[in-house]
């Protein structure tokens, strides 16, 4: 048996600690597959009575600088699982210029600066590996990565965030409203105090970020994604999607489309007959459709403990790999190309609007005019009663272009008296 490969642990906290149980619970198949013990030696961590008892039940010694892990010539690897951009960013570029690989499962810092991060490991020939921060336990970015490597990707969508796909599926399937549904995720722990990053759809958007580059080769940053969250979707429109057999789902896309890809998050209309829609709670999915395959997806826990801490181990197993075989210092991905972006006239889409308009004779009529005026047209109307005066009305157009979409958008507003209550894209032909 080989000599122990040893890591340094940055934060101890929910991922920090499931790492360490996942090494000590999995132990004796780690060593057989990379032919030595894997081991934390050292964490970094502010100091409380909880990491102390782990520190002992664990067997590794707790430090309070960063120079203790990274000027140890001992520690061959840093796992960075504090989050936030900041010290992650330093305590990751002061790792790699030490000459120690890095796993991370941060994903905040690595779609705002994960070019960056990926060249400084480059020219320090050390690896930085981040399964763990796209859906968390599912292992899709290796899977792009390695098994898709032959394939030609046209299409990735995910489910990737937990909170948000909870909430939906309380309001699809319980007709919970909007409020309720997010107070029993934070009550269950599944959305923070704070939910902005879940329900806005910034979290899916890093996400996206990230899995751009690996099926695409292109890097995108956070604003050349399209973001839209679900705060405040209305019940009622949720409620008439299922009615016209759709299921409501915040859906990651990026689509290539003659060379160049568009990047969006934002709550759609999936068909109810699709994979996608058969994803509940706060699981999560990536879709990917790709000329070799066709289509396949990959589907599992989203976060957690053991689950998040299951890629890490096994992004370090792949490092400690690596460093055995002597080919050190490859990026994760090494597929680039140079980065096009779809132009909004030539992203297509059919849309689900919902309007509030009165009820009188001849308002249909108008909403029909501006589509057509538009070149859109309708595929499925609904029209219900909302108050003696008005009537809430729901349709789902033909494919359009973003652009169409804007000019009716446009027209609403300024030629007819209706209030456009919301709009959402619908997936399908
Ligand atoms: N939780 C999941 O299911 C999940 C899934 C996928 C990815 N991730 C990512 O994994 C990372 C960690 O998430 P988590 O859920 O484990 O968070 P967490 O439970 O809040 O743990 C973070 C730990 O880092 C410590 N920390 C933060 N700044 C520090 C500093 N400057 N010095 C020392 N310690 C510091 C915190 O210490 P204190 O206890 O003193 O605050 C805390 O113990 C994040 O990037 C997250 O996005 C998490």
């Amino acid at each position: 048996m080989e000599k122990p490969v040893k890591v340094g642990l940055l934060g101890l906290g929910v991922v920090g600690t499931g790492v360490l149980e996942i090494l000590a619970d999995h132990q004796e198949k780690i060593e057989k597959s990379i032919g030595c013990p894997l081991t934390v030696a050292k964490a970094l961590v502010r100091p409380t009575e909880d990491k102390e008892n782990l520190a002992k039940k664990y067997n590794l010694q707790l430090v309070h600088e960063l120079t203790d892990i990274i000027e140890d010539p001992e520690i061959d690897i840093v796992v960075e699982v504090m989050g936030r951009i900041e010290p992650a960013k330093t305590f990751i570029s002061e790792a790699l210029k030490a000459g120690k690989h890095v796993v991370t499962a941060n994903k905040d810092l690595l779609a705002q600066h994960g070019s960056e991060l990926a060249s400084l490991a480059h020219e320090q020939k050390r690896n930085l590996y981040y399964e763990a921060s796209v859906a968390g336990g599912i292992p899709i970015l290796r899977t792009i990565a390695n098994s898709l490597a032959a394939d030609d990707i046209q299409e990735v969508l995910g489910i990737v965030n937990g909170t948000t796909n909870y909430m939906l599926t309380k309001m699809v399937t319980e007709q919970m409203d909007y409020d309720t549904a997010l107070k029993q995720a934070q009550e269950l722990g599944f959305a923070e105090s704070d939910p902005t990053n879940d329900v806005d759809g910034i979290d899916a958007a890093y996400k996206m970020v990230i899995l751009s580059k690996f099926a695409f080769g292109m890097t995108i940053t956070m604003d050349q994604v399209k973001v839209k969250g679900i705060r405040g979707l209305s019940g009622k429109d949720v409620t008439a999607a299922d009615q016209l057999g759709y299921t409501v789902k915040l859906i990651g896309s990026t689509v290539k489309k003659n060379g160049s890809i568009a990047a969006e998050v934002g709550p759609v209309l999936v068909p109810s007959d699709h994979p996608l829609a058969s994803i509940h709670n706060e699981f999560n999915a990536v879709f990917v459709k790709s000329s070799g395959i066709g289509e396949s997806m990959y589907y599992g826990p989203g976060a957690g403990s053991r689950p998040t801490a299951t890629s890490i181990v096994a992004d370090l197993m792949t490092i400690v790999n690596k460093i055995q075989l002597g080919t050190i210092g490859h990026r994760f991905s090494e597929y680039t190309q140079p980065t096009q972006l779809t132009p909004p006239e030539e992203i297509v889409s059919k849309y689900f609007l919902s309007l509030k308009m009165p009820d009188e004779t001849g308002q249909f009529l108008q909403l029909a005019e501006i589509m057509a005026n538009a070149g859109a047209g309708l595929e499925q109307v609904v029209q219900e009663k909302a108050t003696v005066e008005n009537a809430r009305v729901v349709v789902i157009t033909h494919k359009m272009s973003e652009t169409t979409m804007s000019q009716i958008q446009k027209d609403i507003a300024e030629k007819t008296n209706f209030e456009l209550l919301s709009t959402m894209k619908v997936m399908g032909e």
